[in-house]
Order: structure tokens, then sequence, then C-alpha cells
């Protein structure tokens, strides 16, 4: 695991950029993993700037996000399918057919779900995966005790979770119980992943994914076993490793 602990957020977001952008400029047609949540809006931000500025073409790119909540409609200002689209698909040129959002409002969420992963291997694999963190060390939606080889399918929030999103929702009672997440096993599948995370909140969650045993009750810990796994934290969600790690560039 290569760990960057970066000053700033906005360093944070340009080193994980920059990162994307190579390996976009190095196969055109990249499939591309995406999260959600407050942790990658810089990194998009970025992105969007290198696309109007540099020319950073997305006509190829295939993409997956990683999760949705079960019960909201793509018009729904906190559904997944909504983020993605105002906050990075409508600035750039990607091409509508080859975005993979999991459909919250699927009938039949176990044969959603195994179609997703059909998806990806139709696909050729995601070759880079982002993740965000959840202050439990959940990834995506893959709470604490979820299995290590998990696949997509369809999983219960943990309170914390629901406490911690609550935020984006008028009253606690509004954020979705269930959503459909890709498994611990499917980003694992991912040839390269980077995990970004910011602030203090996040700080213990990152010690224990990164320092901690290996376990299913921090979901993030997992990444230990990836054969080509980038942590990139802002120094206070790193401000609890003991290890020395790199802030170059
Ligand atoms: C959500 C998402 C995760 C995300 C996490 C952290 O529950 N399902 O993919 O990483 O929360 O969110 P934030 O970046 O807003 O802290």
């Amino acid at each position: 695991m290569l760990v960057i602990v970066k000053d700033t957020y906005e360093e944070m977001s340009k080193e994980a950029a920059k990162i994307v952008a190579d390996r976009l400029r190095k196969k055109p047609n990249l499939v591309l993993g995406l999260a959600t949540g407050s942790t990658p809006l810089g990194l998009y931000k970025e992105l969007i700037r290198m696309h109007k500025t540099d020319g950073l073409d997305f006509s190829k790119v295939t993409t997956f996000n990683l999760d949705e909540y079960i019960g909201l409609p793509p018009s729904h200002d906190q559904s997944y399918h909504y983020f993605m689209w105002e906050n990075l698909f409508k600035h750039i040129n990607v091409d509508p057919r080859f975005v993979h959002i999991p459909d919250g409002m699927a009938t039949d969420i176990d044969a959603f779900c195994q179609w997703y992963e059909d998806e990806i291997k139709r696909a050729g694999g995601i070759d880079l995966q982002i993740l965000g963190i959840g202050a439990n060390g959940h990834i995506a939606f893959n709470e604490p005790g979820s299995s290590l080889g998990s696949r997509t399918r369809i999983k219960t929030l943990t309170k914390k979770t629901i406490e911690d999103n609550a935020r984006f929702f008028p009253r606690k009672e509004d954020v979705p119980r269930y959503a459909i997440t890709m498994g611990i096993g499917t980003i694992m599948d991912a040839k390269e992943v980077i995990l970004l995370a910011n602030g203090k909140n996040k700080a213990d969650a990152v010690k224990a994914a990164v320092e901690g045993p290996i376990t299913a009750m921090v979901p993030a810990s997992m990444l230990q076993m990836h054969r080509k796994a980038t942590i990139i934290v802002d120094k206070e969600a790193g401000a609890k490793l003991t290890g020395e790690f790199e802030n170059y560039g």
C-alpha cells in the first residue's frame, strides 16, 4: 500500500486527479470506478478543470459507481445518480451509454446485482477504483461485518452511517435504510484502487484501515491485501498514523 499524506484537502484532491488523468491518457477507454460522498468532490472538480482547460477526454471511458440508496429515484437530489450527474458527468464528455450506477429502484434486486457484476466483467474489469471511507471504516456501503469476499448486493446501513449521512436529508428518518453496493470482493478485483480521506472525523478509520489488523469490522483494512492500493489523505485524516509516509510532489 502506498500512503500519501498531503497538507490540505486541495492537494489531496489534485494528487488523486493527477493519477486518474495519467491512467486515462495511457488508456483512453479506461474503466473507472467512482464514489460519491463529500470526499471525492475536490477530485471531480479538478477532473472537470482538466477536461475544460487541458482537454482531458472521457469520451471512451466506462464508469461504474460503487453504490446507490434503495428507494431513491435518479431525480431525487440525494440519489447517487443525481450526485454523479451534478458533480461530474454533466461537466465532462462522458458517453451516457457507458455510465453505470446501481439502480435503487430495481424491482428484482438480486437479478440487478448479478447483472451489475456481469457488466463489470463484460467491460473487462475495473481499471481504477476511487473510494472514500466511512467514519466506521466502511467502503462503498460495505458496513463493518461485511464479508471480505462479498459481491454486489443489498446492505442495511448501520446507525452510524445513517447519522453521518443525515446531514444531507431534511430529517434523519428520510435517510434510506438500505443500499445496493459493490462488495468488498468486487472492489478488490479492481486493478488499482485509490482511497481518499480528509478531516479529523476520518483519522480513526484511516489508522485502523492502514495500520490495524485486517478485519471485516474495518472493511477498508482489506485494502492491505490489494496489489495496487494508494491511500491519499490530508494531514487531519492522517494524524493518527504512526508509520513514516511520504508527502512528495
Ligand atoms: C457514504 C458512501 C461511501 C463514502 C462514505 C463517506 O456512506 N456510501 O462511498 O465513502 O459515505 O462519505 P463522505 O465522503 O461524505 O465522508
